[in-house]
């Protein structure tokens, strides 16, 4: 998180909280037996991945992302860690089918990727109808080994011609992300089981235009507000529109879930810039599909509102993607995000934290699913951990943490692992392991992390012949 951003919230919060975060919740694990854990057969499991992420710059060269990977910033700074660049990744687009028997192997009955907006529609309304068949290809080796494909039409890449018009800044561009989401829905509307409109718009924009670390780096809250909002309206645009194209479809958005938390309360200044990064991170999003009013405040910076009289319809599921949460401590000196001593770091700045992810399911089950009759997907959950000693103990946890959701009546129906593959984790390169599989990025040898057989043991379980079945 940007200290320095953290601490312009402390100035301006004079107020004490005014928006609501969950309460923190700590389970005993020494008590909990993580192996008991089962999910009825019906319960879709798979992994996820987006398509610049796996197949880099080099094979989505028209993406926005590729201007920014490749360029330096103001002070001539590269802006990936330690100066690297995506390069092909893990070529994804030229490997897929070998991939695909690794998606076998797993067993899992779905995968989700993006379908790279750059490659399809290179220049504006130009249409490369090879990138269109590749991914019929892809789909359809996807449904012959009995994989669902769930897809993202926005996973925070999309063509240089489009953040040239100023991408979601302008509400005037969002009938082009409208005109690809129709097109898309005329090719795959019968081989798709999700759509995802966007892929994380909350982090999109904190990324884009709050911390300024991803493209197009532009910082300003109010700017990042009318981003969200143009996104949120983009949403129920093509939301609309797909739905007349075939009203089957089941299309949602995938929002990332983060709690935002003090680490003391003594003062209340922890907790009040952590309501206000709950706001802006969180209950935006997930209050604009609760009752129709985006509401965008910050004092001094933002004042935004507006009422859709759509939202509360545009949604026939939600998909949470849960990492962690964010403990705010302003003593702490370490450099690093503050964590409780008894927490296990991963490596990302985040650290292991089950409990959120079953307060994730909770949250958004009691603002919009339930209310709407819609279930929920996780659509990613992953551990960064590239020495393999704590991902099996990641795997555990947040099993049991959706299983005890489930348990307790929460309609979830399925769970993607972030990732299939190493691969490039934007601002920080390559630095950061999520794979189930480790990837040689020079020879693009694949291997099974030991620590993933956690995962297809699970899958095993639910998958076996005598496995529960969901009662009717
Ligand atoms: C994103 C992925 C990213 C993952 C791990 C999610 O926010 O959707 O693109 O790689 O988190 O950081």
């Amino acid at each position: 998180m940007n200290k320095r951003f953290l601490q312009l919230f402390a100035i301006l919060s004079i107020s004490s909280s005014v928006f609501l975060a969950g309460q923190e919740l700590q389970w005993d694990w020494a008590s909990i037996d993580t192996d008991a854990v089962r999910f009825d057969k019906d319960f879709i499991f798979g992994t996820a991945v987006s398509e610049y992420q796996v197949s880099g710059a080099s094979n989505c060269p028209d993406a926005q992302w590729a201007a920014w990977d490749y360029t330096k910033d103001g002070n001539g700074m590269s802006r990936i860690h330690q100066g690297q660049r995506s390069g092909k990744a893990c070529d994804f687009w030229n490997t897929y089918e070998a991939d695909i028997e690794l998606l076998k192997e797993m067993k899992v009955k779905s995968f989700r990727f993006s379908l790279e907006w750059s490659i399809i529609e290179p220049r504006k309304g130009v249409i490369n109808k090879a990138a269109v068949k590749h991914y019929h290809n892809l789909m359809d080796k996807l449904i012959a080994a009995d994989i669902k494909p769930v897809i993202s039409l926005h996973h925070f890449t999309h063509p240089i011609w489009f953040e040239e018009l100023g991408a979601f800044e302008k509400e005037e561009n969002i009938e082009y992300f409208v005109g690809f989401a129709q097109n898309m829905a005329n090719q795959y509307k019968d081989k798709v089981m999700l759509w995802a409109t966007f892929n994380e718009p909350g982090v999109y924009v904190f990324q884009g235009y709050i911390r300024g670390v991803w493209p197009p780096g532009k910082i300003g809250v109010n700017r990042a507000g009318q981003v969200t909002q143009n996104m949120l309206k983009a949403h129920v645009a093509a939301y609309q529109a797909m739905k007349k194209i075939d009203e089957k479809m089941q299309i949602g958005l995938v929002h990332s879930v983060t709690q935002f938390e003090p680490y003391n309360d003594d003062t209340k200044i922890e907790s009040t810039i952590c309501s206000y990064m709950n706001h802006l991170f969180h209950d935006a999003i997930t209050e604009f599909f609760s009752t129709g009013k985006f509401v965008w405040q910050v004092p001094i910076l933002a004042s935004l509102e507006y009422i859709d009289t759509q939202a509360t319809k545009s949604l026939d599921f939600f998909g949470i993607n849960y990492y962690s949460h964010v403990l705010l401590n302003i003593g702490w000196t370490t450099g690093d995000q503050a964590f409780r001593l008894h927490e296990i770091k991963t490596d990302m700045p985040y650290c292991i934290y089950a409990e959120g992810l079953y307060r994730a399911i909770k949250d958004v089950s009691e603002r919009i699913t339930v209310a709407q009759c819609i279930p929920i997907y996780i659509t990613e959950n992953g551990i960064a951990d590239a020495k393999d000693d704590r991902r099996e103990l990641f795997i555990k946890r947040y099993m049991y943490s959706l299983y005890r959701a489930i348990q307790d009546g929460y309609d979830v129906r399925g769970y993607f692992y972030w990732s299939l593959l190493d691969n490039f984790e934007w601002s920080e390169g390559y630095s950061q392991k999520f794979g189930l599989y480790e990837v040689d990025m020079e020879t693009g040898e694949r291997r099974l992390r030991d620590g993933a057989r956690a995962f297809l043991n699970i899958i095993d379980k639910t998958y076996q012949a005598d496995a529960p079945v969901k009662a009717a």
